[in-house]
């Protein structure tokens, strides 16, 4: 595992904006994985200042996001599929034929789900996984007690992620209470994973998933099994790092 330690959230953000800027050149068609929430938006502008001044384009790349909540319509502003729409897939000029978002509205969800992961499959597989990380270990949003085989199926969160949340709905109760999530045995099929993490708010779930040991209890500590991990954090985010 690679651990990069960068003084400002800005630099986080560019620097894993390189990584994955770095994938599409060498492959146009490159698989993205998507994350969602505060910690890859800094990514996410970063990639879009490059596609606005004509350095990078991304248009031939598809995608999958990690997560998607269950119980609020596909039009709710804060439902992932329209925050990827809103934050990646215009910003990016990605393809929206080419993106795809766990179905949080599905009738059959197991079916939805393994569909899900036959994509990916099919897609050949995601090169590059954005990630950030819950302060509970999180990943995706496969919380304590997740198997590190687990496959994209349904989760309830966790009471402190959807106190987390919060942050995005007008009322904390509105926060959905399930969630459809890849798996970490899928996460981790990845070709290269990077998970990114800023303020002090992080420190011990970085700590926990970098140095910690391999345990369910912390979902994050899963990447210590993959062969290319990379973990780019700001000092804050560090700072429980021994
Ligand atoms: C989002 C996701 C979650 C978040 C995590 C951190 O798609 O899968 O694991 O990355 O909850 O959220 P933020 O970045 O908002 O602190």
């Amino acid at each position: 595992m690679e651990i990069i330690i960068l003084p400002t959230p800005a630099d986080v953000g560019r620097v894993a904006a390189d990584l994955i800027a770095s994938v599409v050149r060498a492959k146009p068609a490159a698989v993205l994985g998507l994350a969602t929430g505060s910690s890859p938006l800094d990514i996410y502008r970063s990639l879009a200042a490059r596609v606005a001044s004509g350095d990078l384009d991304v248009s031939e790349a598809s995608g999958f996001a990690l997560d998607e909540y269950v119980g609020i319509p596909l039009e709710h502003p804060e439902s992932y599929a329209s925050v990827i729409a809103r934050d990646v897939v215009g910003p990016l000029g990605m393809d929206p034929a080419r993106v795809r978002v766990p179905d949080g509205r599905a009738a059959d969800i197991e079916a939805a789900t393994a569909d899900y992961d036959r994509a990916i499959a099919e897609a050949g597989g995601v090169d590059i996984q954005i990630l950030g990380i819950g302060a509970n270990g999180h990943i995706g949003f496969n919380e304590p007690t997740s198997s590190f085989s687990s496959r994209t199926r349904i989760k309830t969160l966790a009471p402190s992620t959807r106190e987390a949340n919060a942050r995005f709905f007008d009322d904390p109760d509105d926060v959905p209470t399930h969630c459809l999530t890849q798996g970490l045995g899928t996460i981790l099929e990845a070709r290269h994973v990077v998970l990114v993490a800023q303020g002090a708010g992080k420190a011990d779930a970085v700590a926990a998933a970098v140095e910690g040991p391999l345990s369910a209890m912390c979902p994050g500590s899963a990447l210590q099994l993959h062969q290319h991990a990379t973990v780019i954090v700001d000092e804050a985010a560090a700072s429980r790092l021994t």
